[in-house]
């Protein structure tokens, strides 16, 4: 062993004795634990600059780290790490490397401070889960919370610990590829469920070896970028910046969550790098979160390009004034601190906040205490795509499902149907399901439909197969990353569609899987058409004309144009991307073993052009909803949605009735409780989810016509009356307004209930 250093001994004795302090769960606590706090002061007081700049910088491993370094970009980032001069790395992703990277620094460096891991472990590491967005649409905040903690395990049980997620952008625009890494369009959902999935990666204690870290992303306002066109600039004003598009990040610090990250698009000509206001006026100020703030990749550098900083090192400058403690992949920090530091541009005192916050982190994850902690290949090998794993991923599968149409209940079929056909480019497909952000997933892994549906039928029902179409023509092996490339899409082989009208021919019942590959949303994946690519049009209109009992089971990333598609078929099943076990979810569906209960997380449009569509628009001073009249609409289509924000179907019915309310009267500081009768009126138990939503009428601030404030999901047994309450106090009411501050403002408030956003039971409540 080698012989401790004077030094290394110091901080040994400073740091013991402290290991067992657990993290403040709270971010915003003003009274920080004290113990903790003077052992990141301890550490600081030992560190010189160049080694305080190392703890700001982020590198991305893209080499094998068990093997030398082979490029001269690795071979510098190794020298870094053994000089102490590195963080954090992110995209490291085994116990091996993990384990060699940090020996790097441990074995190397002066201090010895420990790297933090870091991956973006969205929906899931090696066992699925549905898409962020999919799984948003089961609105059940327990279930995110379990398959978020159940990704955390299998991301700590790799070595990891700090994952980039969740993201909390609302997200109004179904051209903008990552509106599948989201909560969807709403504030409240997106809040919600951004905390559920805090609580969950993070569990209580951070320190404790099956939690990782996670961070709110993009700071802010990536979800708004003109157009759905990715990184595009964003135009808010200051009062939708609070009321839409801050709530979930406000949720998120209060919450707890270890760390933000900022985002690559301007903000009314301020990159939100480089956002001052935002990162130390609203977060680290008004906030009081104590958490670290990482850039995204390169987007300090890219502040150049916006046209905001001259160089990199006055991007660095600004950046680290904004309040960016880390600078992921921009080589700023590192290289212009220093100098900045001599040229008194920036002070001392931001770049020790920044250290400060870095260290409080690692000693929050217990890395001061064992610097290998999660690197445990017994549970390496133990607990990742575990069997009870799989199973959660298949509950969170059948739940994330929204059924949008059941004409002539189609919906659920019998197991002892005499045939079946599973049509179109998703019907037997183990890769899409896996989605875009698909961390350490095995190619081709997930249960496809076909084999989903082979599982629940008996042998005497014919189930048969065919494509169809291909969606897309291969440019990368099967299994290599998609990432650089553009999918082609085939526009020209539709050889397959006869084969798949000959099965239909046969069929009592269709299952058209049709939609969007994996690949066509999440980062750098916009699109201006949102309708079925390729062939597949052709496909169903071919399959229809022979055979009109099809149910359209959806492949999505994002709300698409199923307009053609709802006007002619009788079932429609909007399945996501759903992880690992997507094919035994939908089955579940299908056959009527799970009773849907999704409810639609976005609006889905009538076509492209009424994008973005989002339910909590404003009334604007001419609202009718007529068309071919100079109203707020268009001329050439309902302005309203295909299938509002909310909705989704069950195989029961639901009625609501008796709407009351204790008072109808109520100062700011008192509540109000309205109740609900919610009956199941039909014949088999289902889940409703049960929603509020207000409309302030009267505001210093235009108000939305709608906005969601809460929601129950109840399971009601059949015939069964279940009453539903909610207290509408300050926390409901209030928004930022013209006094830029948090306030319920007097007057009239309209609130209403019911199973989605175009609901119309409502009562009316005075703020006096
Ligand atoms: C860029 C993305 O915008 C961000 O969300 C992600 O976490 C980083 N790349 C790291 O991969």
């Amino acid at each position: 062993m080698k012989k401790l250093t004077k030094l290394s001994l110091v901080i040994l004795t400073l740091i013991s004795g402290f290991y067992s302090c657990k993290p403040n769960k709270n971010m915003q606590d003003t009274s920080l634990d004290q113990a903790l706090e003077q052992k990141v002061d301890s550490v600081l007081s030992l560190m010189n600059l160049q080694e305080k700049i190392g703890q700001t910088v982020q590198y991305a491993a893209g080499w094998d780290l068990t093997g030398p370094a082979s490029t001269t970009s690795a071979k510098s980032k190794v020298d870094k790490m053994k000089k102490g001069l590195v963080g954090s790395v992110l995209n490291v992703t085994s116990v091996k490397e993990v384990r060699e990277a940090q020996k790097l620094v441990m074995e190397n460096s002066r201090l010895k401070i420990p790297m933090i891991f870091a991956y973006d472990v969205i929906h899931g590491l090696k066992t699925m889960f549905p898409i962020p967005l999919g799984e948003s649409a089961s609105w059940d905040l327990e279930l995110i919370e379990k398959s978020a903690s159940i990704a955390a395990k299998e991301s700590a049980a790799s070595g990891l610990n700090w994952t980039f997620a969740p993201m909390v952008d609302v997200s109004r625009d179904a051209r903008w590829g990552r509106i599948m890494e989201g909560g969807g369009e709403d504030p409240y959902l997106n809040s919600v469920i951004g905390v559920a999935r805090i609580h969950g990666f993070q569990g209580d204690d951070l320190a404790d070896k099956n939690t990782i870290a996670a961070c709110a992303k993009h700071f802010a306002g990536y979800g708004f970028g003109e157009a759905g066109r990715e990184y595009n600039t964003v135009t808010v004003g200051e009062f939708e910046l609070h009321n839409m598009i801050l709530p979930p990040f406000k949720a998120a610090a209060k919450a707890g969550v270890a760390t933000f990250m900022n985002s690559f698009n301007d903000i009314d000509g301020i990159p939100a790098t480089g956002h001052k206001v935002l990162q130390r006026d609203v977060l680290k100020g008004d906030w009081n979160w104590k958490g670290v703030v990482v850039s995204d990749w390169g987007s300090i550098g890219e502040m150049k390009a916006h046209g905001f900083a001259k160089d990199t090192k006055h991007a660095a400058e600004i950046a680290l004034n904004a309040g960016s403690d880390m600078d992921m992949e921009s080589y700023a920090y590192e290289a212009h601190l220093e100098e900045l530091l001599e040229e008194k541009k920036i002070s001392l005192v931001y770049l020790d906040d920044a250290v400060r916050r870095i260290l409080r982190l690692k000693f929050q994850l217990g890395l001061f205490d064992d610097p290998y902690k999660y690197c445990d290949e017994e549970k390496e090998r133990n607990d990742i795509y575990t069997k009870e794993h799989l199973a959660i991923a298949r509950e969170a599968a059948k739940k994330s499902i929204v059924l949008v149409k059941n004409e002539n209940a189609i919906l659920p079929v019998s197991k002892n149907i005499k045939s079946i056909a599973v049509i179109g480019p998703f019907a037997d497909n183990k890769d899409a399901p896996l989605g875009n952000w698909r961390a350490k997933a095995t190619y081709n892994s997930a249960v496809s439909l076909l084999e989903g549906v082979k599982a629940k039928v008996g042998e005497n029902t014919k189930v048969y197969y065919e494509k169809g179409v291909e969606l897309t023509v291969p440019t990368v092996k099967p299994g290599e990353n998609q990432f650089l490339y553009p999918l082609k899409i085939n526009t020209e082989d539709s050889s397959g569609i006869l084969k798949a009208v000959e099965a239909a021919l046969k069929v009592e019942i269709v299952f058209l899987a049709i939609g969007e590959d994996a690949y066509q949303s999440g980062e750098g994946r916009s699109q201006t058409k949102i309708g079925f690519a390729g062939l597949q049009n052709e496909l169903l209109e071919a399959v229809y004309k022979v055979n009109k009992n099809i149910v359209l089971v959806l492949s999505n990333g994002r709300p698409m144009d199923i307009s053609r598609a709802s006007e002619l078929l009788p079932g429609i099943l909007v399945t996501w991307q759903l992880g690992s076990e997507s094919g035994n979810g939908i089955a579940d569906v299908l056959f009527g073993d799970y009773n849907p209960s999704g409810k639609l997380p976005v609006s889905f449009p009538r076509n492209v052009g009424q994008e973005p569509l989002y339910y909590n628009q404003k009334n604007t001073g001419r609202p009718s909803n007529d068309i071919h009249v100079t109203y707020s609409g268009y001329t050439d289509s309902e302005k309203t949605p295909l299938y509002p924000f909310g909705f989704g179907l069950s195989y029961t019915n639901f009625s609501y009735d008796n709407l009351k309310v204790d008072t109808e009267t109520m100062s700011s500081e008192e509540k109000i409780t309205l109740s609900v009768d919610v009956k199941n009126t039909g014949t088999v138990a289902g889940e409703e989810v049960v929603q509020l939503y207000i409309r302030d009428l009267v505001a210093s601030i235009v108000r939305p016509v709608k906005e969601l404030k809460g929601f129950q999901k109840l399971l009601i047994a059949a015939g069964e009356t279940k009453t539903v309450s909610f207290i509408i106090d300050k926390e409901v009411l209030q928004f930022y307004t013209a006094k830029r501050k948090w306030e319920v403002e007097t007057g009239e408030f309209m609130l209403f209930v019911g199973g989605n956003s175009a609901t119309k039971m409502k009562q009316k409540i005075t703020v006096e």
